[in-house]
C-alpha cells in the first residue's frame, strides 16, 4: 500500500503522522519505505537524529517525478509512506499521483479547514488520471472536549472527502518521541499516542 500524506498547508503534522504510521505498519514485520517528499527533509532529520537500528528505511525523494519513479524505489517494500511537501504544488501533485490512498491531516481550527481546499483540488485533478484514488481526512492535534475538536468533522464534511473515525490528540508524547528519532511505540507502546497511531493505521488498512 502506498500512503501519501498530504496538505498544503504546513505544521498540520504531516511528518509527524508519516513516521509514526510507517513505525506502526513495520511493527508486523512488513518491509516499509519512507520516502521524504519535502525539500525541507524533516523526515530525513527525524531518521537522522536516531541512534540504534532503524525501524524502517528512509529516503529523501523531494523531486515531481515520484510518480513516475515510485515502481523502482519501492520495489521490495510492503508498503510505502510519503511524507508530502508543503506549498510546492508540482510535488504535491506528483506524490498525490503515486499514492494509492492520500491522508490529509488536518488541524481543529477554521484556519486549516478552509486551506484544505488546494489539496482537495490536487485530488480532484488527480482522479481524472486515477480513477481508484482514495483520500481521507484524519483529525491531527485534536485538544480533548472541547467543542471545536468535536465540530471539526462536521466542518470537514463540506469536503467530498471522508473523515477518520480515528482522531490524533494534542500529545506532548509525539514531540519528545520526535526529538529522538523515535516512533511513539518505542517511547509508550501500549500509550494512548501509540494506540491512536494504531487506529489509523487500522482504519487506513480498512479502505484497501
Ligand atoms: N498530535 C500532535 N501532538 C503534539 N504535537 C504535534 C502533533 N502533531 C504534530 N505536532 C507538532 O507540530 C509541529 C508540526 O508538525 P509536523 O509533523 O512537522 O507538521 P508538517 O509536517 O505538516 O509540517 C511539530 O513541532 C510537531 O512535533
Ligand atoms: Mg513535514
Amino acid at each position: 500500500m502506498i500512503i501519501g500524506v498530504l496538505n498544503q498547508k504546513g505544521g498540520v503534522g504531516k511528518t509527524t503522522i508519516s513516521v509514526n504510521l510507517a513505525a506502526s505498519l513495520a511493527r508486523n514485520g512488513a518491509r516499509v519505505l519512507l520516502i521524504d517528499a519535502d525539500p525541507q527533509g524533516s523526515a530525513l532529520d527525524w531518521a537522522a537524529a536516531r541512534n540504534g537500528d532503524p525501524l524502517f528505511s528512509v529516503v529523501g525523494f523531494p523531486r515531481p517525478s515520484i510518480h513516475k519513479e515510485i515502481g523502482q524505489i519501492g520495489q521490495g517494500y510492503d508498503h510505502i509512506v510519503i511524507d508530502g511537501p508543503p506549498r510546492v504544488t508540482d510535488l504535491a501533485r506528483s506524490a498525490i499521483m503515486a499514492s494509492d490512498i492520500v491522508l490529509i491531516p488536518v488541524q481543529p481550527s477554521p484556519y486549516d479547514i478552509w486551506a484544505a481546499d488546494e489539496v482537495v483540488k490536487l485530488i480532484d485533478e488527480a482522479k481524472v488520471y486515477k480513477e481508484n484514488l482514495k483520500s481521507v481526512f484524519v483529525v491531527n492535534r485534536k485538544i480533548t472536549n472541547t467543542a471545536i475538536g468535536r465540530d471539526v468533522g462536521e466542518a470537514l464534511a463540506a469536503y467530498p472527502i471522508l473523515v477518520l473515525t480515528a482522531t490524533v490528540t494534542q500529545r506532548v508524547v509525539f514531540a519528545e518521541a520526535a526529538t529522538q528519532g523515535k516512533s511513539v511505540y518505542e517511547i509508550d507502546a501500549g500509550g494512548a499516542a501509540a494506540r491512536e497511531i494504531e487506529a489509523v493505521k487500522d482504519e487506513l488498512m480498512g479502505f484497501l
